[in-house]
């Protein structure tokens, strides 16, 4: 056990050396934000720095990544800007040169003569003309007049609004705003032609894709893709060999005959977290009803079926509630989750805990509702710049929520920490055979906890990369990192407690399991960070280890084996069918969408021409649904189970569970996979901006395509309106006889319970 505490302790202490050392890089390295932005031939001063950090906030303040996306991070309907601003700047200069020089379009220039005028161009705007004495950056006044139509063009976008890119009409209409913002978009494009002083790539590793300018994936990436694979294949023979030989090794346990948590006595905080359930049940239909309505507007722009949807609730705002509902409600189900086990773990119920919970409970409703009205009062320009930042909408993808409501919400998970931790604790004091199992349980509760202030890290005038940097900090490391730890743990945790594992083996597995993960997901970090004017090597160790990320996930089919071989072990198990269930989905889901479709997206050379397409939207639902929805239903369930002893609803569950599948699988293969393939062909073949613009997005295939999604996201309604319906009854049920829970189940209104291993029949059908 020293030796497995010994590599996990060094796998931790080192990954984060490197990734901060990688921190520190991305601080020094970052493109330079000028005092001053000057045309050369004139000195006029077009943007001062000024301009271009209120720009950001401005930026930040409409929606920020919810509105399209910046350095390709961010939402999907319309462009990326920096893309778009880069191929608008160039075609517009070719032209003008084309005229001047030729009299006529560029398009109509011979070879020779498209070559000496896109080298011009090239020479103009790679060029970096960053003074560091001065601090300013020099422009050409043929750019300057470029950027003067690309500030026209975007005002009009924002001001007037633009259906196919779900932009309403009001948007931003403040003209010194649309100004700074226009700085900001200029920036980020700027950054991403220019060379790194000394270098002949650009800030972002030249990314986007852009034929005009050269802008094509450098040897680096392409070298450090190959490695990835190569890395990839050897390490899942190491781990395969390495399963094989030892997986049968733990302890063989004659497993009971009767299930040991039968007649378990719930403490008064136990009972306490039922609420929960019903919240959580409520927030998932929410997000899935503004789903709806997101997705819509890729077809429709601006209105819904024909009602004008989108002044009062925009495509930036049904987004930004889509995605944080997802992160709000996942994470309400592992608050709750833990909150349930920890008088479980401990054997007693310490002071104070159901106050706790009913106080966290109460301010996580306020937090929810708090924030996302906030965010709609962003949206729609009600703050000043500073209060949007605290109270409105931050602008950054799964962290929007304003920076009020972020420190409060870190409150609340300090408070779930300690309620948690502290009865871990005395378990741990216990010194018995779980005491490994649960110290790693208290390193991951402390983990998540503590990861979510490095949201905090960045302030309102930080840069895009630090900003960057930080988010994945918290994004990333929670998903790919101790949430996965947490998971393992908790599922062992519950098996050891059915004595159907010894919690011995559990431990060993656990601080195991937590280590392969952790060797990838730290340092995995940075395949967030390969283009967004962060360092090269960023890509070198962002590709390689992530690639490792992906080893345990390739093993995934012998832990559905494993569940389904526990499933039928003994007849009592199937009590525990449809949590076993839902687990046996996070794991199939750990390996199709964060295993496949994560690494479809992950090698350098992927990401340089697919980020921010609709493959990320293939990931993004398939790993975060699929592996944290699932687990957060399937937590709900097992934590339900333990309520009562009745036969459970299996018509619903079955539904809940296939409809959720089954939708899932068709969302992703009849329309998001597919479009995502018709923009990656066009990202390589023409370049990154034409993958986003609405030519192609709303083409006839395309849009045929986003309607088939109709099939599949009805289907997984149906299965998101049986699950809730499910919980909210059996809540309910629970809740009316709350009073009596604490005696033992079978004695409960004198009615005799059916043993649930009637229900075996069903299972053997599916
Ligand atoms: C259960 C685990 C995982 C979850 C919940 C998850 C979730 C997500 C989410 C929500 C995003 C952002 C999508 C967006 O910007 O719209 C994302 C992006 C990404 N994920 Fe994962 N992920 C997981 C595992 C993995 C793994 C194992 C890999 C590959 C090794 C991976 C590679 C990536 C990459 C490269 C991106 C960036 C995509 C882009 O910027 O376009 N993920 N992931
Ligand atoms: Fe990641």
């Amino acid at each position: 056990m020293k030796k497995t505490w010994i590599t996990f302790i060094s796998v931790v202490v080192l990954s984060f050396i490197t990734l901060i050392w990688i921190g520190t890089e991305v601080y020094q390295t970052q493109p330079p934000l000028p005092e001053t932005v000057v045309v050369k031939e004139t000195q006029e001063v077009l943007y001062t720095k000024a301009d271009i950090q209120i720009g950001q906030n401005v930026w930040e303040s409409i929606g920020g990544m919810e509105v399209g996306s910046i350095w390709g991070h961010g939402s999907y309907v319309a462009p990326d800007w920096t893309a778009d601003w880069i191929h608008k700047e160039a075609v517009f200069m070719l032209d003008a040169w084309a005229k001047s020089d030729f009299n006529t379009t560029y398009e109509n220039l011979n070879v020779e003569q498209k070559a000496a005028i896109k080298a011009r161009l090239i020479q103009d705007v790679k060029t970096n003309t960053y003074n560091e004495t001065d601090q300013s950056i020099t422009i050409s006044e043929s750019r300057l007049a470029a950027i003067k139509e690309n500030i026209k063009y975007y005002s009009s976008i924002f001001s007037e609004g633009h259906e196919e890119y779900a932009i309403p009409k009001g948007a931003l209409v403040d003209p010194v705003k649309l100004e700074q913002l226009n700085a900001f978009l200029f920036w980020t494009s700027w950054a991403a032609t220019t060379y790194r002083p000394g270098q002949d790539y650009t800030y972002t590793s030249n990314w986007p894709h852009e034929p005009l300018i050269d802008n094509t994936i450098t040897k680096g990436s392409l070298v450090w893709s190959g490695l990835s694979v190569v890395l990839l294949l050897l390490f899942i023979g190491i781990l395969t060999y390495y399963y094989l030989v030892n997986h049968e090794k733990g302890e063989l346990l004659e497993k009971p005959n009767t299930d040991p948590l039968t007649n378990l006595k719930l403490y008064p905080s136990q009972k306490a977290i039922l609420k929960y359930f019903v919240v959580i049940s409520l927030l998932i239909a929410l997000q899935v009803i503004l789903g709806a309505a997101t997705v819509h507007y890729t077809v429709e722009g601006q209105s819904f079926f024909g009602f004008d949807l989108s002044q009062y609730l925009p495509y930036s705002v049904t987004r930004t509630w889509h995605t944080q509902l997802a992160v709000f409600w996942i994470a309400a189900t592992w608050l709750a989750t833990g909150l349930f086990l920890a008088p479980m773990i401990s054997g007693k119920e310490m002071k104070f805990q159901r106050f706790g919970i009913n106080f966290l409970f109460g301010a996580l409703l306020v937090i929810v509702l708090g924030s996302m009205f906030g965010e709609w009062l962003g949206i729609h320009q009600f703050f000043d710049l500073t209060t949007n930042f605290f109270f409105g909408h931050q602008g950054y993808e799964y962290m929007d929520l304003g920076r009020f409501w972020q420190i409060f919400l870190g409150i609340g998970l300090v408070l779930w920490v300690i309620m948690v931790s502290r009865h871990i604790l005395f378990a741990i004091r216990k010194n018995d055979a779980s005491k490994h199992l649960l110290t790693i349980l208290l390193i991951s509760v402390m983990a998540i906890g503590m990861f979510f202030f490095s949201g905090l890290m960045y302030g309102e005038n930080s840069t895009l990369p630090v900003i960057n940097y930080w988010r994945w900090w918290l994004v990333h490391l929670w998903v790919e990192g101790f949430f996965e730890v947490f998971a393992t743990v908790i599922i062992a945790y519950i098996f050891s407690q059915m004595k159907i594992i010894s919690a011995k083996t559990a431990g060993r597995v656990s601080i195991a399991s937590a280590s392969i993960f952790l060797a990838g997901g730290i340092i995995g970090t940075l395949h967030h960070l390969y283009y967004s004017g962060t360092p090269v090597q960023a890509i070198a160790l962002g590709a390689t280890f992530s690639a490792l990320e992906v080893v345990p996930l390739t093993l995934m089919g012998f832990e559905i084996r494993e569940n389904w071989n526990l499933l039928k072990s003994r007849p009592w198990m199937q009590k525990y069918k449809w949590p076993i269930f839902f687990f046996i989905a996070v794991a199939f889901w750990n390996f199709i969408g964060a295993g496949v479709f994560g690494f479809l997206i992950n090698p350098p050379i992927a990401l340089y021409y697919i980020q921010g397409l609709n493959t990320t939207a293939v990931h993004a639902h398939t790993a975060l649904f699929g592996v944290y929805g699932m687990l957060g239903m399937g937590f709900i369930l097992i934590c339900l189970r333990f309520y009562s002893n009745r036969s459970w609803n299996n018509t619903k569950l079955k539904r809940a569970f296939w409809f959720l599948n089954i939708g899932l699988v068709a969302m992703v293969v009849l329309s998001l996979l597919p479009i995502g393939i018709i923009q990656a062909y066009t990202s390589i073949t023409n370049g990154y901006s034409f993958a986003r613009e609405a030519d192609l997005l709303y083409s006839p295939t395309v849009q045929t395509l986003k309607w088939m999604r109709v099939i599949g996201d009805v289907i997984f309604s149906i299965g998101i309106f049986y699950f809730c319906w499910f919980t909210i009854d059996e809540t309910i049920y629970n809740f009316k006889r709350k009073k009596a829970l604490n005696h033992s189940p079978s004695e409960i209104n004198g009615e005799k319970v059916k043993e649930p291993a009637a229900e075996k029949a069903e299972v053997s059908i599916l």
